[in-house]
């Protein structure tokens, strides 16, 4: 496992407000290399902290600051430039086109217009097709997408939609690579293998940041643990700190009570 000493991505004060809702109130987190597992109860604010972290939603208040550059406010193509993404779910009108074809796509921008290859870093600007398709094949292969590769993307299982939309998003060439949920309706099997390809990314140096209500599987797979209650930081720690953190416990509990 890689060290976390080293800071990839910061917050301070973020505060996110949807009319009366407080949905990030005043959120501090320090992420470093490795994967980091961000957990907390229904309504914590995780998606929220994605959205702004991103470029979905502007924070009210607070800064982010990624590889050392304020990226505060800033829309998701330049911090996808900077080179922090999210997956997405493959878009209805992709399920038709085959594995090969969204992964020669990469993932659409997120006003749907154009293709995301036109605004990725400058360099995959003047890829040539032949890489391109090189790149495509590559990313099937490591995902074990190639026995599907011409198969629509609609024909794919749960777990394998996600290998996919994780593969586009690498195309972009990535540092570090956030996930809502990656093992949401995946079997066993392939749970297995998406861990396995994010562990082997992390020690080629991807740093991940995964939201995740599985405990086990946060408990044996990530570096470190931040833990969100009602819109702010409850604690952050190795996974076995975070389990013996009493308030842990309690701000699960007070979700049963709702
Ligand atoms: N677009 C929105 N409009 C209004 N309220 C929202 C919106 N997005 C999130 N919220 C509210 O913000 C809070 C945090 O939500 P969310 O970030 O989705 O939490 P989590 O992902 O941890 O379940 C919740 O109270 C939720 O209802
Ligand atoms: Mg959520």
């Amino acid at each position: 496992m890689t060290d976390s000493d080293e800071t990839v991505l910061r917050t301070e004060n973020l505060e996110k407000h949807f009319g009366g809702i407080t949905a990030l109130d005043g959120v501090d987190v320090d992420i470093g290399t490795g994967i980091t597992g961000l957990i907390g109860p229904n309504g914590a604010g995780k998606t929220t902290l994605f959205n702004c972290l991103t470029g979905f939603e502007s924070p009210d208040k607070g800064s982010i600051t990624f590889e050392g550059t304020d990226i505060t406010g800033a829309n998701p193509a330049t911090i996808a430039q900077q080179g922090l993404v999210r997956t997405f779910q493959i878009p209805h009108e992709l399920m038709e086109m085959t594995v090969f074809e969204n992964l020669l796509l990469g993932p659409p921008n997120q006003s749907g217009e154009g293709l995301f290859r036109s605004w990725v870093r400058g360099d995959r600007f003047v890829e040539d097709e032949v890489r391109a398709r090189e790149r495509a094949r590559e990313m099937a292969d490591f995902f074990d997408l190639d026995h599907v590769i011409d198969e629509p993307a609609g024909n794919l299982s749960g777990g394998q939609r996600k290998l996919l939309e994780l593969a586009r998003v690498l195309l972009t060439d990535p540092d570090m690579v956030l996930l809502d949920e990656p093992l949401a309706g995946v079997n066993p099997t392939l749970e297995q293998r998406i861990l396995e390809r994010i562990h082997e990314l992390e020690s080629q140096g991807y740093t991940f940041l995964f939201v995740e209500h599985d405990m086990n599987v946060i408990m044996n797979h990530c570096d470190r643990v931040v833990v969100m209650h009602q819109g702010r930081v409850l604690t952050a720690g190795s996974p076995d700190e975070v389990r013996s953190d009493e308030r842990v416990v309690e701000a699960y509990l007070g979700e049963v009570d709702v």
